[in-house]
């Protein structure tokens, strides 16, 4: 893989990692052993070096193939919502595949699929009518994108077929296909596909994120005006009968690292969409499912606006299985009930059975085991360790945190280095360089880069997602080994 030039990201963490394995003796270097393994692959890896292999996952415990137990407090990628091995969701599966382990879905329906989409509609306190199945966050972006196109152009479900733009937000992740990548704006991972991407159809408005781009004179009231503004400034210099829809992350994910919009936002936004006939979409593949403690993000912090469709995915099978799925209003429902009548897309994994029965299992457990209200609780109390051990007088930390956010099971901590001239990280990332040295210390965190600027050259976050049945202990033990990553990073890079 050498002279392979990977995204800001990717490429920062492999020099974090070299770096920091290269600063350890021999000895000590195979402390970090899983991040630097030399063991043969067949597999194309995403990483440049090649990653330890799990052999056993019990709740937030992994156990490595080296024998070392590391502690996921951030489920995968916030997706382990109910961490390895809960004996409820393997049993479904079991049971699942004794039954029927696939049929294509434009041949036969199953059960899974059905109940799991009755569960997704009952449980949404009236805001979504209809359900579709995709198998990832990805997948299901695309699907949205094209389910919206059918409506006003393909199909003409609710008509307007003149309707052909998108406006998404700079700062965003929508996934890793060059629809989904166009639509959202995440200069890293667009980089090497540019010249691929619809600059046509797909344009992009500010982000919400006031403790970056709220001006030091303007009220949060103002700051929602202005970007309420710009996207109908937008609409106007598009067409506003162009528009298909406005789209964005309730609660944007990875990319800035939990940044919730201002209170009043999407209400804002969504009356553009409602001024000018345009669909307001969410994307909480990361965010929805429980994960910020409610069961769609947009209840909590999102002006209880609900959505003409939103996309979900993470917290839906908790990584027991890969699903996605799209989520539509009664308008959206009626629209295509009334014309068409199905939809003009598919994938062969469509309504997967063994992967709707899990996700329907891991459903009934969140809600049977009552692990909203235990995130709630045990994320308010990450938040109070995260402060004290971060931010609390005698913090060595403290003059470099820049945000502690988040609610539910989605945290980050945002580090500012502007002001900071007494450390350097030697031309690695500081986010990257303490997910290596939590990693060492047995826990899994996730460092992301590029978040505090529009141009994605800037900041550096570190996102906790423990499972939503997290212990008041395992709380505390991620703090500690959290806040000790930190400052171990702190004291090496100290001039
Ligand atoms: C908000 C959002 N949308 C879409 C995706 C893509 O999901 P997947 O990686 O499952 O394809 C992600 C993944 O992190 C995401 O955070």
């Amino acid at each position: 893989m050498r002279g392979y030039q990977l995204p800001d990201h990717d490429h920062q963490l492999h020099v974090a990692l070299w770096i920091f394995s290269s600063t350890r003796t021999s000895r000590s270097c195979s402390l970090v052993y899983p991040m630097t393994d030399t063991r043969p692959t067949a597999i194309l890896q995403r990483t440049p070096w090649i990653p330890p292999i799990a052999i056993a996952a019990d709740g937030i415990y992994i156990d490595l193939v080296d024998g070392r137990r590391v502690i996921d407090a951030v489920g995968g990628a916030a997706v382990a919502c109910l961490g390895g091995s809960h004996p409820k969701v393997i049993q479904a599966i079991k049971d699942q595949a004794d039954k029927v382990s696939y049929v294509y879905n434009m041949q036969l329906s199953n059960q899974p699929a059905e109940e799991l989409a009755s569960n997704l509609i009952a449980n949404s306190k009236g805001a979504f009518e209809l359900c579709g199945f995709a198998s990832g966050g990805s997948e299901a972006m695309e699907s949205v994108i094209k389910l919206a196109i059918q409506l006003y152009k393909y199909f003409g479900d609710i008509g307007q077929a003149q309707r052909v733009n998108f406006i998404g937000r700079k700062l965003s992740f929508h996934g890793n296909t060059l629809g989904t990548l166009s639509l959202a704006y995440h200069p890293a991972r667009r980089g090497p596909y540019k010249e691929h991407l619809d600059s046509k159809h797909f344009h992009h408005v500010s982000p919400a994120y006031a403790k970056r781009f709220q001006k030091p004179d303007e009220t949060e009231e103002q700051y929602v005006e202005r970007l309420r503004q710009e996207l109908e400034d937008k609409f106007i210099a598009l067409g506003p009968d162009t528009v298909i829809a406005f789209v964005a992350e309730t609660v944007v994910g990875a990319t800035t690292g939990v940044v919730a919009a201002p209170k009043g936002y999407f209400k804002a936004m969504k009356s553009v969409c409602d001024k000018y006939g345009a669909l307001f979409i969410l994307d909480e593949v990361m965010s929805g499912m429980g994960r910020m403690g409610t069961l769609h993000a947009w209840e909590s912090l999102g002006d209880g606006v609900a959505p003409d469709i939103q996309a979900v995915a993470k917290g839906l099978g908790g990584g027991y299985a890969s699903i996605g799925a799209i989520l539509m209003s009664k308008r959206i429902a009626s629209g295509i009930r009334d014309n068409s009548g199905f939809w003009k897309h598919g994938h062969t994994y469509q309504c997967q059975p063994l992967a709707c029965a899990a996700a329907l299992a891991v459903q009934k457990v969140i809600e049977s085991e009552n692990l909203l209200e235990n995130i709630r609780a045990q994320g308010a109390y990450l938040e109070k360790l995260l402060q004290a051990g971060l931010q609390g007088p005698n913090a060595p930390a403290a003059p470099y945190v820049f945000d502690i956010r988040g609610a539910g099971g989605f945290w980050a901590v945002e580090f500012d280095f502007t002001e900071a001239t007494k450390l350097n990280f030697k031309g690695s990332a500081f986010a990257m360089l303490v997910q290596a040295r939590a990693l060492n210390n047995g826990l899994l965190v996730m460092g992301m880069t590029g978040g505090s600027n529009l141009e994605g050259t800037k900041g550096d976050h570190i996102i906790l997602a423990p499972a939503y049945n997290v212990t008041k202990e395992e709380i505390e033990k991620i703090a500690t080994l959290f806040v000790q990553s930190v400052e171990e990073i702190l004291l090496q890079y100290a001039a």
